[in-house]
Parts: C-alpha cells; sequence; structure tokens
C-alpha cells in the first residue's frame, strides 16, 4: 500500500499579498490570492492587515466550496508566520488558528524567505542550488549547508523590489513600481552612472536610490530606469557568481517577486552557463507572494513532525532564513 502525500492548506499574508491554496504532494489543487495595492505611496501596514482580514474569509469561502473531496482530508494549515509586517502576520496567525482549531488539525508555521526557496524546489528541478531571492522585503544570496539555509550573500539595507519602489513613487510611477521600471528601462538608451555597492558577498542599495533620484530632474526617465536596472542587477549578478564559483553548487534558482524581471533572468541565465550551472526561475505566476509556497514548505514541516502547538504560534516579524533548522533535507 503506498501511503498518500498529506494534503495542505497553505495561507501567505506577510504584507500586501494574501494567498490560501491547497496542494498535495506537488500537485496544486486550488490556488486563490488577492493583492493589496495602496491608493497612493508605500505600504501602511495597519491598511495592508485590514485588507487581509477583509480578503481572508472570502478566500478561504471560495477554496472549501471548490474542494474537490470534504474538509477534514486535509492534514494540515499552513500559514507564514514570518518575517514580515507585524500586523499582517497576525491577522494572518488568528486566521490560520480559527482553521486549525475548527479542523482540528495541526497548525504549520512557515518561514515565508524558506517557502520561496522551497517553491523553486518544487516546482523546478532546482534540487540544491544557489538561491538568489529577490523580492520587495528581501534580498539575499541562499544555499543549504548543515541542516540550514544559509545565507551567503544579502542587502545590509533596503531590499532590491523595495528599492525599485521607492525609485518608481520617485517617478510617479504605480505601485508597484518594478514591473513599470522594467517597462520604462526597455526604452533607456544612455547608461547613467551610478554608485557600485557591493560589499564582499552583500550589497547595499538605498546609496543607489538616492543617486539615482537625483538624475530624475535631468534625464529621461527611461535612462534613469535602464541605468538603475543594469547597475543593480549586475551587482546581484557580481555576487551569484561567486557562490556558484565558490561552492561548485551546479545550479541557481531566481525566485521572489523580482524574479518576474525578464532582463534580470537573462542576467542571471548567463551567470549560470559562465559558471557551468544549470539555471531555473519560478514561474512570474508563483514569483510573487502565494498560498502555494506556505503549502509547500508546510507539507515538509508536517512530514518532519514540525507542528506548531498553537500557544507557541506567536508571530516572528524578524524570523532569519538561517534560523529555520531544516529536518527536511538530510
Ligand atoms: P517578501 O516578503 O518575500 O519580501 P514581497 O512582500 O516583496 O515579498 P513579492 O510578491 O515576493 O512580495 O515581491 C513584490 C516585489 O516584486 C515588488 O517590489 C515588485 O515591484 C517586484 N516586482 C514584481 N514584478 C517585477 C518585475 N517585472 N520587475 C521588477 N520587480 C518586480
Ligand atoms: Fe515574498
Amino acid at each position: 500500500m503506498t501511503i498518500s502525500e498529506p494534503i495542505i492548506l497553505g495561507l501567505e499574508g506577510t504584507a500586501h499579498t494574501a494567498g490560501v491554496a491547497v496542494i498535495q504532494g506537488k500537485q496544486i489543487l486550488l490556488n486563490e490570492s488577492s493583492t493589496y495595492f495602496p491608493p497612493q505611496g508605500g505600504i501602511h501596514p495597519r491598511e495592508a492587515a485590514n485588507y487581509l482580514a477583509k480578503q481572508f474569509p472570502k478566500l478561504i469561502e471560495k477554496i472549501f466550496q471548490n474542494l474537490p473531496f470534504k474538509a477534514d482530508k486535509i492534514d494540515g494549515i499552513a500559514f507564514s508566520q514570518g518575517p514580515g509586517l507585524g500586523p499582517c502576520l497576525r491577522t494572518t496567525a488568528t486566521v490560520a488558528r480559527a482553521v486549525s482549531l475548527k479542523l482540528n488539525k495541526p497548525l504549520l508555521g512557515v518561514n515565508h524567505c524558506v517557502a520561496h526557496v522551497e517553491l523553486g524546489r518544487t516546482i523546478t528541478p532546482a534540487n540544491d542550488p544557489i538561491v538568489l531571492y529577490v523580492s520587495g522585503g528581501n534580498t539575499q544570496l541562499i544555499t543549504f549547508l548543515n541542516g540550514r539555509y544559509r545565507v551567503l550573500g544579502e542587502t545590509l539595507d533596503i531590499a532590491i523590489g523595495n528599492a525599485l519602489d521607492t525609485l518608481g513613487r520617485e517617478m510617479n510611477l504605480p505601485h508597484p513600481g518594478g514591473p513599470h521600471i522594467e517597462k520604462q528601462a526597455q526604452r533607456g538608451k544612455d547608461l547613467l552612472q551610478l554608485p557600485y555597492t557591493i560589499k564582499g558577498m552583500s550589497f547595499s542599495f538605498s546609496g543607489m536610490v538616492t543617486a539615482a533620484k537625483k538624475l530624475i530632474a535631468n534625464h529621461s526617465i527611461s535612462d534613469v530606469c535602464y541605468s538603475f536596472q543594469e547597475y543593480t542587477f549586475a551587482i546581484l549578478a557580481e555576487a551569484t557568481e561567486r557562490a556558484l564559483s565558490c561552492t561548485k553548487k551546479g545550479s541557481v534558482l531566481l525566485t521572489g517577486g523580482v524574479a518576474a524581471n525578464a532582463h534580470l533572468q537573462n542576467i542571471i541565465k548567463e551567470v549560470a552557463n559562465e559558471q557551468d550551472s544549470s539555471y531555473y526561475v519560478v514561474p512570474r505566476n508563483l514569483a510573487g507572494d502565494n498560498g502555494v509556497m506556505i503549502a509547500f514548505a508546510g507539507t515538509h514541516l508536517l512530514n518532519s513532525g514540525d507542528i506548531l502547538p498553537i500557544q507557541k504560534s506567536q508571530v516572528k516579524p524578524r524570523w532569519r532564513t538561517d534560523q529555520v533548522k531544516v529536518r527536511w533535507i538530510p
């Protein structure tokens, strides 16, 4: 008799996106999400949390109406326990506890960054890659070593997505700025000079945003966008290349919201070629935050007996990638 893979409900809610999904093994059975776009400026944590509180009941109802089996077949409730915005995390944790109690199924506390990695390991052939995780809140080079995902390099201030969104706001582009900057950059011709801020394996972007803002007055938006992408992506490429070269891991996985950027994809693909390594990227529709990635990571937690008692389910807004004990990889 073969034991069937567990069925996991995944709840994502670290910042702007309420995501609810049901998976079994590597199969995505249902996936719903809803993303908050602030009317102006950046994301206000309390407003985003209010948005999540309104969206989760609707999304969960839709998922349960479409379940191809009875809800008691669900084996575990995975939720994004951190890192993220405190009010958003608390809202999501409250929803997860309620569903867990109602269905009497175990709660699984997932690290959001690890979930981005596990999504890539599940839906691409990448097994033990160098991970370039690029999003609005995080920018890290990650790889597995001795029971944990180690951070080989990371941003010392703001994330690449945050940098793109901040610059986008200065240029009156809609939020989030990342995809709009990508479009503008395609029309750029002149490479304008910016600082190149890499420090060992780590990097920083906030000074580059300040420098780019100063260029807006005298240059076209498309040239500023083009130059900003070229400089920041070159920094990410340099650190990724060094990580591949030093570790000889033989593959690279691009994940997180900014992984949707086609130009960054091409650059990292080239780096992988140069290093005789395989290149993988998560598909655009799953690059940003979603419930699927939380459910995939939750499967590993359940399979390794890592169940979270409700009384220990406080959220962890600053939970680092390298603090998670990865018991599911031998
Ligand atoms: P995390 O909590 O992992 O930091 P997040 O809250 O930033 O995640 P994601 O959905 O993973 O959420 O990433 C959103 C970011 O991705 C935004 O900064 C957005 O500008 C950026 N982004 C989305 N599409 C593109 C694109 N095509 N080019 C560049 N950036 C993009
Ligand atoms: Fe994310």
